[in-house]
């Protein structure tokens, strides 16, 4: 694993924007995993000013995002939709028909499950997958667990998880959809190329176990060792458990 550091939050999320904006040089027709959460807001509005001085296009891009919220609808102001709408999608050149997110009011999910790994394989794959990563170790909703889910489906969210979306819900996390849908171990593992970004103190314990410690479904990240080209791009503080 190539792990990059930065001095600040500001810097890491510039340097990423400015590796998208190559990769789209280079293959126009990308295809880009995405994840929501505070850490990739200030790299969407970087690219959202990027896209306005004409230094990136995503004219003939295609994005899939990680997960969705079970239960609500897209217009829903704390849906994943909608946070993706506000930072990134309202401010670049996607094709609204080349977007896609789990739809969280299928009445089938389970067909809708399939249905969005059919979509990501039809395109070609995902080129470049962008990951936060949890407290707990939870990339995507692929939460700690004995087992983990190797494609996109339907998945129960713990406490903690509801309780750090509680913003997206007024500040109430008995207001956090119970479920939601999520790529799965093996959907993430398939992208030709993966960055994970973490930024701030509370990420440092699982960052250190993410590098350090053994590859365990106690630590969904941890299934990255294993992954051919994954770059993790961090912070000095989330850093700041790392061997030196
Ligand atoms: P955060 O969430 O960026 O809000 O810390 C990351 C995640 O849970 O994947």
């Amino acid at each position: 694993m190539k792990v990059s550091l930065f001095k600040d939050e500001r810097t890491l999320a510039r340097t990423l924007a400015g590796q998208i904006a190559q990769a789209l040089a280079e293959k126009p027709d990308l295809v880009l995993g995405l994840p929501t959460g505070r850490t990739p807001i200030r790299l969407y509005h970087e690219l959202g000013s990027m896209h306005a001085k004409g230094q990136i296009d995503f004219a003939r891009a295609t994005t899939f995002n990680l997960d969705e919220f079970l239960g609500i609808p897209s217009s829903h102001p704390g849906s994943y939709r909608s946070f993706m709408q506000q930072h990134l999608f309202s401010r670049v050149n996607l094709s609204p028909q080349r977007i896609n997110i789990p739809n969280g009011t299928a009445s089938d999910p389970a067909a809708e499950c399939a249905r969005y790994e059919r979509a990501i394989a039809d395109a070609g794959g995902i080129d470049l997958q962008l990951l936060g990563i949890g407290t707990n170790g939870h990339i995507g909703f692929n939460e700690p667990a004995r087992e983990l889910a190797g494609t996109t489906h339907r998945v129960a969210l713990k406490a903690s998880t509801r309780h750090s979306n509680a913003a997206l819900f007024g500040g109430d996390e008995r207001q956090v959809p119970e479920e939601a849908l999520s790529m799965g171990m093996a959907t993430i593992m398939h992208a030709r190329r993966i960055v994970l970004i973490a930024t701030g103190k509370s990420k440092a314990r699982c960052i250190q176990r993410l590098v350090h410690g053994p590859i365990t479904p106690k630590l969904p990240a941890s299934f990255l060792q294993m992954h051919r080209r994954v770059e993790l791009m961090l912070d000095e503080t989330a850093a700041s458990a790392l061997d030196a």
